[in-house]
């Protein structure tokens, strides 16, 4: 069937499509339905009952898949390779789980998950699914005052770290960071797991942290725990407006049902192919596309522990490709132009053999047409631009190459998938015509595998998504649909930006510069960044009287951020203005200054209360070398 007719399939009978999409999944007790009205956006599959960790490693060791590899771990940051089949999984998973499970864990407890990208950290996630335990991982990247956050919102009764991540050129220690955020949070888990990694050995503080072989010694190995279809898998935190991030919760029967449908449909991928997804398990394309979705559908994932360049060299990607086989691989875009730099006219590639791989997947921010094309010319292969979000779990929109491979439209990630009625609306929540730009909307319900609220913040996910267009899902995006029906994601609508693919919070940047000393006011924009797609860019006023010299008070913002936020992050630069350019009603105009900064034209805001700062403005960009303020 061609994805016209699947996707106008869906939309005549949502429910029976997606009871058809759920046989693929194993149910300890069937759903009697697939939607229910519940909830502040509905629910699926609720009364049914199932596990995640079933249909991710047992079932497949049941159906003879046992010796097959589901984990390969592929770390060139140092030197090791190593495989994990199906039975060793599900050896290590149980056993885990028993151990925790002696130790007070069950359904519904929250479990931390502080680990870089070793195949423990999956080993982790499955063990909480199989005990109907939440998972909430934070992303290693992000220093002690995150996890901090994330400890205070979640309550976990357990967090589950390795002794460090590894850099390029330096150890990151991650138990300090650990012991500092215990220290800030106000909620204490009741104990912590420790894996050492050989790299670096943490100090373990008696009676708290236990050491991850020792804490699973002698454990009973753990069963499957039914869970109801609406339980929440995990949560996970992503940016929004403010500094407190945004708890995304993942109920378990719709994440199996939607990941399952997306790797033959979207991504093409069976049981035995090889799929590798290079993004982190701290990021929602880890849950999903690292962790979840390969291992429901039987396939081998890949966890990579190293970079596009530098590790060693700009060829590391096509070597993994050729050395395990890959058929399918998702990046960021930012990572192929990272490679793009080192080897403009693809060298490297040529070393390599890459004729297991059937397409290359781009994700996490906009695919520029350069990069797209050169993808394109350097793998012949079809290059998907795919678009989706934290909160959807899986995308939105692709191109689906397992159905049928659409015309590829550069600078578009082409068009719905079945569950999504993406809609263009202007202000008003009026829809607009083809080839106008709006903010994108999802007509609700929102499909199975997308989140049901946000964690305790049921009020908090009306106004972040609900509120705004009666009856739709904002995504925050803002783009337009042309007359063939492609879709163009153009920027987002709120202060959220996307550096190196990662998306980060300039409202959470702003309140570390603003707890500096001797700053009054400040903003932070994301500006244009060739490597990264943004980077973030700080502007500060100071008090009246400092007399520190400019220079040390944005090094020590730099810094600030760097120790708040982590260096994810990625803030490296902040300027001294006298003042910011602001509405008549006190609204900082960040996008205007945005404009100016990466000189692109800009209607003068008729709010604007002087238009004068605009000119301090550019000046003050000039000095610090922004090409585009003039
Ligand atoms: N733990 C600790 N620190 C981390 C980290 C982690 N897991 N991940 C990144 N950092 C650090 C980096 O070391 C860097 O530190 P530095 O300021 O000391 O150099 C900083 O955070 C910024 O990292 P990043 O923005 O990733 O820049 P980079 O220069 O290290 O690498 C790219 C640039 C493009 C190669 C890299 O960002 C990349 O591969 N991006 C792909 C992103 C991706 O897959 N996103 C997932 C969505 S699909
Ligand atoms: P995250 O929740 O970290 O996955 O970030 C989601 C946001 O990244 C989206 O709301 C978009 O702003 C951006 N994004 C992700 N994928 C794409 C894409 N293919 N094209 C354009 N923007 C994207």
């Amino acid at each position: 069937m061609a994805y016209r007719e699947i996707y106008e399939g869906w939309k005549a009978d949502p429910e029976g499509f997606w009871m058809e999409q759920a046989r693929a999944i194993d149910w300890i007790a069937a759903p009697s339905r697939a939607f229910f009205d519940q909830g502040p956006a509905g629910e699926w599959f609720a009364d049914g009952m199932v596990n995640t960790c079933w249909n991710a490693v047992d079932r497949h060791v049941q159906a003879g898949r046992g010796d097959q590899a589901a984990i390969i771990h592929d770390s060139p940051i140092t030197g090791r390779k190593t495989s994990i089949t199906y039975a060793d999984l599900q050896g290590r998973v149980a056993q885990l789980a028993g151990a925790l499970a002696a130790r007070g864990i069950s359904q519904g407890d929250r479990v931390i998950i502080y680990m870089p990208m070793i195949p423990e950290a999956l080993v982790v996630m499955l063990a909480c699914a199989r005990l109907g335990a939440i998972h909430s991982v934070v992303f290693g990247g992000f220093a002690a005052h995150e996890l901090a956050v994330r400890i205070d919102d979640a309550q976990p009764k357990a967090i589950i770290a390795a002794s460090c991540g590894l850099e390029p050129g330096r150890i990151v220690e991650y138990k300090p960071l650990l012991d500092r955020a215990i220290d800030q949070a106000g909620h204490k888990p009741d104990f912590t797991v420790i894996y050492q990694r050989p790299e670096h050995q943490a100090a373990l503080t008696p009676g708290r942290d236990f050491e991850w072989q020792a804490f699973q010694q002698g454990a009973i190995p753990a069963d499957c725990v039914p869970v109801p279809g609406n339980h929440p898998a995990y949560v996970l935190y992503t940016s929004g407006t403010t500094g407190q991030p945004k708890g995304v919760v993942r109920a378990t029967g719709g994440h199996l049902v939607a990941l399952m449908w997306t790797m033959k449909n979207v991504y093409g991928i069976e049981a035995g192919d090889v799929f590798w997804a290079a993004s982190d398990v701290g990021w929602v394309v880890g849950h999903s596309y690292i962790c979840y979705a390969p291992l429901i559908a039987g396939a081998t994932t890949i966890v990579f522990e190293g970079k596009p360049v530098g590790t060693p060299d700009a060829g590391t990607f096509w070597r993994v490709i050729q050395d395990h086989g890959v058929k399918s691989f998702f990046t960021a875009p930012t990572a192929i132009r990272a490679v793009k730099r080192e080897d403009p006219k693809g060298e490297l590639i040529g070393a390599y053999d890459l004729s297991s791989l059937q397409a290359l997947f781009l994700a996490g921010e906009r695919a520029d047409p350069d990069t797209v094309q050169w993808a394109e010319d350097h793998l012949n292969v079809p290059v998907i631009d795919h678009w989706w979000q934290t909160e959807t779990g899986w995308a939105i929109a692709a191109n689906p190459l397992g159905i049928e491979l659409l015309p590829v439209k550069k600078g578009s990630p082409t068009h719905p998938m079945p569950g999504y009625d993406v809609q263009i609306l202007d202000e008003a929540g009026h829809p607009v015509p083809a080839g106008t730009l709006g903010a994108i909307a999802v007509k609700l319900p929102l499909p199975p595998g997308t989140l049901p609220t946000l964690w305790n913040a049921e009020g908090r996910f009306r106004k972040s998504y609900l509120d705004h267009f009666p009856g739709f899902y904002e995504t925050g995006d803002a783009g337009y649909v042309d007359e063939d029906g492609y879709l163009y994601i153009m920027a987002r609508t709120d202060d959220v930006i996307n550096v190196a693919g990662h998306r980060l919070s300039t409202g959470a940047m702003e309140e570390v510069l603003a707890g500096h000393p001797a700053v009054a006011e400040c903003a932070v924009i994301g500006v244009a960044d060739s490597l990264k797609g943004q980077s973030p860019l700080g502007f500060l006023c100071l008090k009246k009287g400092v007399d520190t010299p400019d220079a040390q008070v944005v090094k020590e913002v730099v810094a600030r951020v760097r120790d708040e936020i982590g260096p994810v992050a990625a803030f490296k630069t902040a300027v001294v203005v006298d003042r910011l350019p602001k509405t008549r009603s006190g609204k900082i105009l960040r996008a205007t200054m945005a404009k100016i900064a990466d000189g692109d034209d800009f209607k003068m805001p008729a709010t604007i209360d002087d238009p004068v700062v605009l000119d301090e403005i550019a000046t003050a960009l000039k000095s610090v070398g922004y090409p585009g303020a003039t």
